[in-house]
């Protein structure tokens, strides 16, 4: 009998089945889809089972059998748990590692409990190369659940420098698959920044290809060390095969994307939740897509380019991608609120640490200011960051000058400066607002001197 088996065997479902076979457990895999399971039979062996029905498959893992569904979020996650539900007994395990949305995983969960079935929503990051060296996993739903898989899934994981496994209990119903789509958000957020800062560096540093590519090398050598940083270098010095050129000057930017970055922002309007710097992420994609664009303008470069400039953008890098995982943080905590979940801050920024999209030394730095105070509401309420926001913002105000005058658009940089100018000003104009509401629709306000409600009669009625 089989200890683990995995549905969906396209490259990450494959992927992740070698990975729990070459950790020593043995695995079934099984696909609707007959070349995917004729692909990993060239592994077969011990270990390693390819099954060709939903019956072969299901009776060859052991009981309590722990399924990870690895294929396409929406409706394919519907038909496969229907057909597993049938064919599987009280207490077994589902796990589903796609990229699911957190309201289906809230649905499942319950649906599947009401079966006797164990549903686990699992977040799975790093992509092929991650699935099978080791990803960042952040599973939510039924603890008891978890337990019994965490062996396996803990064997899998990716592991941080420090050697913990980059997978622990996120917390119940949808929450893993809450904080992957967070984890995505993030990732949006940051991949903007860096963008922004490149266009900058070439338009106003007038720096070639490799030269970026040196300086992207070298930050990621010191306290901007992450992986989007280091695949940035990469992909900055990478010559095409069609041309001579660099393979980036012949990549048409307009942005895709499959929208678990957009999910995040729906959220985050219904909780309240300021994600200023993801919000402009998505939408700088969508403005990539415009269809009016004009014919390029003559550059327009900025007077005079400071001496410092890149250690001026590597400061505002990282203040950029601070608040980026800062507002990632911010949102999860407020969901926690809304939901009911309670989520180990520290675990989830662990978990990040290596295998995933966003891993950098600066979660490390997350780890501990949530570890230091559990309760922490703001990232840059912690020291460290409090003392990041203190030396940086000034060289991402000056960044911001620079790329105005140059007239370079910088949407997620500009939105991380105003979210560190709005959340810590005590004097921002919204009393005007609310004077405003109440003049037209008697909304009502409160007051700076004393306790109540008020509303002002600001007219003579006619
Ligand atoms: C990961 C990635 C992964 C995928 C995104 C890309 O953590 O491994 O986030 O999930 O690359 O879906 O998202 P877009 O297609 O929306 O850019």
């Amino acid at each position: 009998m089989q200890q683990f088996g995995v549905v969906g065997l396209s490259v990450m479902g494959k992927n992740l089945a070698l990975n729990v076979k070459n950790h020593g457990y043995s695995v079934s895999g099984f696909s609707i889809d007959k070349p995917e399971v004729d692909a990993l039979a060239k592994y077969e062996g011990d270990k390693l089972k390819p099954t060709y029905t939903w019956e072969e498959f299901v009776n060859s893992l052991e009981r309590p059998r722990k399924i990870l569904v690895m294929i396409r979020a929406g409706e394919p996650v519907d038909q496969t748990l229907a057909k597993l539900e049938k064919l599987l007994d009280k207490g077994d395990i589902i796990i589903d590692g796609g990229n699911s949305n957190f309201h289906d995983t809230n649905r499942r969960v319950k649906a599947l409990k009401e079966k006797g079935i164990h549903f686990i929503g699992m977040g799975v990051s790093g992509g092929e190369e991650g699935a099978l060296n080791g990803p960042a996993l952040m599973p939510g739903g039924d603890e008891e659940a978890y337990k019994e898989v965490a062996p396996i899934l803990e064997a899998i994981a990716a592991k941080t420098p420090t050697g913990q496994a980059c997978v622990g209990y996120i917390g119940p119903e949808g929450s893993g698959h809450y904080v992957k789509m967070v984890h995505n958000g993030i990732e949006y957020g940051i991949m903007q920044i860096i963008c922004e800062i490149y266009d900058i560096m070439r338009n106003v540093g007038g720096y070639s290809n490799e030269e970026m590519s040196d300086i992207f090398a070298k930050w990621d050598q010191g306290a901007l060390q992450s992986y989007l940083v280091e695949i940035t270098s990469k992909v900055l010095k990478q010559k095409d095969t069609l041309t001579s050129d660099y393979v980036i000057d012949h990549i048409l930017n307009e942005a895709s994307y499959k929208g678990t970055g957009n999910w995040m922002l729906e959220d985050a309007i219904k909780l309240g939740v300021p994600i200023t710097v993801i919000a402009e992420a998505v939408m700088a994609r969508f403005m990539s897509k415009a269809t009016f664009r004009d014919d390029p303008e003559p550059e327009k470069l900025p007077g005079k380019v400071p001496s410092d400039l890149v250690d001026k953008l590597a400061k505002a890098l990282y203040l950029a991608m601070a608040v980026s995982y800062g507002q990632g943080f911010e949102q999860m905590t407020a969901a926690a609120k809304t939901y009911n979940w309670k989520l180990h801050y520290d675990t989830i920024a662990q978990n990040w640490e290596a295998g995933c999209i966003i891993r950098s030394a600066m979660l490390q730095d997350i780890k501990s200011a949530y570890r230091a105070n559990p309760e922490l509401q703001n990232l840059f309420k912690a020291p460290f960051f409090d003392k990041v926001k203190k030396e940086d913002i000034d060289a991402l105000r000056e960044v911001l000058k620079l790329a105005t005058d140059a007239g370079i658009p910088t949407p997620t940089l500009s939105a991380a400066l105003n979210y560190l100018e709005s959340i810590f000003n005590p004097n921002l104009p919204q009393n005007l607002l609310q004077g405003q509401r109440d003049y037209f629709g008697a909304h009502t306000y409160l007051r700076n001197d004393r306790e109540g409600v008020f509303h002002t009669e600001w007219y003579e009625e006619k």
